[in-house]
């Protein structure tokens, strides 16, 4: 046995595997009135080398002395352990014995005790009003690694064992595991609550709950135990989410050929909740927001969101919870695949939501992150727990879910879902890893899937395709996509798809090269036509870009207009136009001309993203040609005018989803462009809604768009908007509702009324989880304050948010700022500020400054824009 010290366990991305554990009893008992708990966990380890040592992790828990001993199985010889050394840096404990451990199993006991935190990681406190008072639950939140802030536990993921958990509660509250009560003893007001052992699983994914709750409960056709956990009195808010859980459960049994492995399934409202939901096995733990649906004040995009949360946290029942990523680099199969499995359950309940369209968004968003010099590669290397919060982001959900899909159209839906059964059954309580599930494809298709996915999920970045007509044949050439405009060296293996004229026909084949002249047989007889147009990324399915040459992309235009194209297409033709415009491969005229082809537009999806487009453009400009900004805006109020008309502001009896979606986003924008009419009515609206929250004249769906609208009239002289809002919100018990007001309230033009608006992120008033929600809705021209007031702020900040949350105060802050200037004085502040776990969030994010500055400073040298506006603007 090679000598062993302590020092050599300090520093390590990972744990030593001499010892593994096997089984855990766990008994925790949480005192909710003084935010502390102790406990106690006996493990079951298997030594497999010799060691003196056993290494696991720990963190922000005390330990008694004396209280940590091992009995080696069978000897019945009681090892007391004679130094126990808590690392703080690397959340490990190391525990030293005299001899050398016995190989095989022995039981590690080790007591503790800790604190209920406010962080809303680990154990936390989570706060709920009941009849006036308030009152604290018991939370856990584990994921990615801050269970061992509740018990000491070899705290990663291919670390898998069994949990016996034990709970000594007041008698009057509901406690909740992942796994059903088995026996529950009452003795005057505690009760300890037995639950049933789980089958082996990973740490991140255990959860306790202690706190009073109501439920809605129903069971699938095969007999699962399905509930809904609410706050008291509101268990109805739990219905539709209960509804699509047990259809959910029913789908993904058959989707993965296995049934869904524990006995019940309990879904539970926290309300404080650091992310949106998450899949703990047996126990979804959800924000509000994403779990609770109230048939009279919440919108349908709250009950779309309800539906997805639901669909992708109940995927990782299968994919993560049942095959489990090895290590965090593969966190992407996790979430990637969740992501995109939810659109197919979405779609599955509910086809009239045209959900593949909406994903679009998902991988638009995925793209402006991997356009960015500081991305990185879908498998990314993670080398200290402070990385792996930052890697929850848009390349392992968005850019994972899109190159799934890319796959998925690529080998076919059946052969897709087969291999992935194959895969599931494989792997099932065990671990994966990125190159296990192209295995299982490869062997299922026959097709060279590792070849072809290594180019997208071991390198960073995507393509764009350069496309030409020259001599009757196509041309294409890849390069790498940058925001920047800079290209890169880097090559993908390409599915190629190409619609020429019609979608009858499609071409299909990997494109390898660098560059290849494409013969394509019709090709003659096609561009004979009239209206003749070739669209490559037929329904936009790839994870790549196209730019046509100059008469391609008119061909195309004139096909959007004409409604040739399917509503992907034309999505995606506006996306890469808009993109490769910021990158300075298109021009704005370009892009403006385009827009205006989307008169007709009828499908939701295409037409938000053709406002958020003409909003970003809208904003660039008010910074690189303030003199165009009235043409602008009168050719976008012209652009969206019409669509509003034909909407109105009431729901048309019996109209559909995406309708209700698009009144939203329509007026919304009106809005925000200052548009009067829009404005007036908006206010008219709600002056009367003020009075009474039950009438119909401010449906949910519209009530964003009002509260917008309200803002621009608000100023340092005239709060009264801005009050009333604030009533609406400390009035409702919705956080939907409260949402709403949150995401409305910086919307304001004016500096004064944005700064009020950010100290109320800070007050007592606003739940830490919900900040974000502000500073997302600041208004153009008030991004400078937002700026100017986290860099106030920020030792407040930086102390009192952690994780996720921190780093979208640094993202949301940051990047819609627009000059070089800027630039440099965010990456000045942030000299002396950064640490591990916002790193990669301030690199990117003043990239993104320095894209934008350089958009404004292309912009400024288009010599014809202003002529092309005026001429836009006066079309009508
Ligand atoms: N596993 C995540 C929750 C999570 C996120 C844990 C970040 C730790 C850090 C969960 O499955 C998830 O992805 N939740 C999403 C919602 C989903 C519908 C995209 C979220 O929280 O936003
Ligand atoms: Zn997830």
């Amino acid at each position: 046995m090679a000598e062993q010290s302590a020092e050599q366990f300090k520093g390590e991305a990972r744990l030593p595997r001499f010892a593994a554990p096997r089984r855990y009893d766990l008994r925790l008992t949480p005192d909710l009135d003084a935010c502390v708990f102790s406990g106690s966990v006996v493990v079951s380890v298997d030594v497999t080398a010799p060691t003196r040592f056993l290494v696991l992790n720990a963190a922000d828990l005390e330990f008694a002395s004396g209280g940590v001993h091992f009995t080696p199985q069978g000897t019945g010889q009681v090892l007391h352990a004679v130094e126990v050394t808590n690392v703080p840096e690397d959340e490990i404990l190391i525990i030293r014995f005299n001899e050398v451990l016995p190989l095989g199993e022995g039981a590690l006991a080790i007591a503790f005790k800790g604190t209920l935190n406010d962080k809303m990681n680990g154990f936390y406190r989570s706060v709920y009003e009941l009849n006036g008072e308030k009152k604290n639950m018991a939370v856990t939140q584990f994921e990615p690694a801050d269970a061992r802030r509740c018990f000491p536990c070899w705290d990663e993921p291919s670390f898998k064992a069994v949990f016996k958990i034990t709970l000594e509660v007041p008698s009057e509250t509901v406690a909740l595991s992942n796994m059903p009560v088995v026996e529950e003893k009452v003795n005057g007001p505690t009760k300890v609550v037995y639950f049933e052992e789980t089958p082996i699983m990973s740490t991140y994914l255990v959860a306790v709950i202690v706190g009073l709750f109501d439920y809605v409960e129903a069971f699938t056709s095969d007999g699962t135990r399905v509930r809904v956990y609410t706050q008291v009195g509101k268990s109805a808010q739990g219905k539709f989410a209960l509804e699509v859980a047990v259809k959910t459960l029913i789908l993904f049994k058959e989707y993965f050929a296995v049934p869904y492995p524990l006995p019940k399934m309990d879904m539970i409202a926290i309300p404080d909740f650091a992310s949106g939901a998450m899949e703990n096995y047996g126990l979804v733990t959800y924000r509000e927001t994403a779990l609770l649906f109230d048939e009279r004040h919440s919108a349908a995009a709250n009950k779309q969101r309800v539906a997805v949360v639901v669909a992708h946290e109940l995927a990782h029942q299968w994919f993560g919870n049942l095959v489990t990523m090895e290590w965090w680099t593969h966190l992407w199969l996790n979430e990637g695949f969740a992501t995109w499995v939810a659109y197919l359950a979405a779609d599955n309940f509910f086809p009239e939501w045209n959900v593949w369209t909406q994903f679009l968004e998902e991988s638009t968003t995925g793209f402006k992150l991997d356009a960015l010099a500081g991305s990185h590669p879908i498998e990314v290397d993670v080398n200290h727990v402070d990385e792996i919060d930052e890697i929850f982001d848009a390349i392992s959900y968005r850019k994972g879910a899109s190159v799934i899909r890319m796959l998925q159209s690529y080998l076919g839906a059946e052969t897709f879902q087969k291999s992935l059964a194959a895969y599931i059954k494989r792997f099932a309580y065990s671990n994966a890893k990125t190159e296990d599930l192209w295995a299982a494809l490869e062997e299922g298709s026959g097709e060279p899937v590792k070849t072809l996915m290594h180019s997208w999920t071991k390198q960073q970045g995507y393509p764009v395709v350069n496309m030409r007509l020259k001599d009757g044949k196509l041309e294409m050439e890849q390069t790498q996509f940058l925001s920047s405009g800079s290209e890169g060296v880097v090559q993908w293996v390409i599915p190629i798809t190409l619609c020429c004229c019609s979608y009858s026909r499609q071409e299909k084949f990997l494109f390898h090269g660098k560059q290849e002249d494409f013969n394509l047989s019709g090709l003659v007889e096609c561009q004979k036509k009239d209206d003749f147009w070739i669209k490559l990324n037929v329904n936009q399915t790839g994870f790549y870009r196209v730019n046509y040459d100059e008469e391609l992309a008119s061909r195309l235009r004139y096909a959007v207009e004409a409604n040739k194209l399917s509503a992907a297409d034309r999505y995606g033709v506006l996306d890469d136009t808009y993109a490769l415009c910021m990158a300075g491969k298109q021009k704005l005229v370009s892009l403006l001309h385009l827009i205006a082809a989307y008169k007709n537009e009828t499908e939701y999806t295409v037409l938000a993203h053709a406002i958020t487009t003409s909003l970003s453009i809208f904003e660039m400009m008010a910074v690189a040609a303030p003199e165009e900004l009235s043409n602008l805006k009168k050719f976008l109020i012209d652009f969206l005018e019409p669509f509003a008309q034909r909407l109105g502001w009431d729901a048309k009896s019996g109209e559909g989803h995406l309708n209700a979606l698009l009144r939203g986003t329509l007026l919304t924008a009106l809005a925000e462009l200052g548009h009067e009419a829009t404005i007036n009515e908006a206010v008219r609206r709600f002056n009367v809604f003020l009075e009474d929250r039950e009438t119909s004249l401010l449906p949910p769906d519209v009530r964003k768009a009002a509260y917008v609208a309200l803002m621009q009239t608000a100023n340092k002289s005239n709060r009264a908007g801005y009050e009333s809002l604030l009533k609406i919100y400390r009035e409702t018990d919705l956080s939907q509702e409260k949402v709403r007001v949150l995401g409305s309230l910086a919307s304001s033009p004016d500096p004064d009324v944005v700064r009020d608006a950010l100290d109320f992120i800070l007050s007592p008033e606003v739940r830490n989880q919900d900040s974000i929600f502000v500073l997302r809705g600041v208004s153009a021209a008030a991004h400078e304050v937002a700026w100017t007031w986290l860099k106030e702020k920020w030792d407040y900040i930086s102390n009192t948010f952690s994780g996720t949350l921190l780093t979208y105060f640094v993202s949301v802050t940051v990047s819609p700022l627009f000059t070089d200037e800027k630039g440099d004085d965010a990456e000045e502040f942030f000299k002396s500020r950064t640490k591990a776990s916002i790193a990669r969030t301030v690199k990117q994010s003043i990239e993104r400054v320095r894209i934008s500055a350089k958009w404004v400073k292309s912009t400024r040298s288009e010599a014809n824009l202003g002529n092309v506006l005026k001429e836009l603007a006066h079309k009508n």
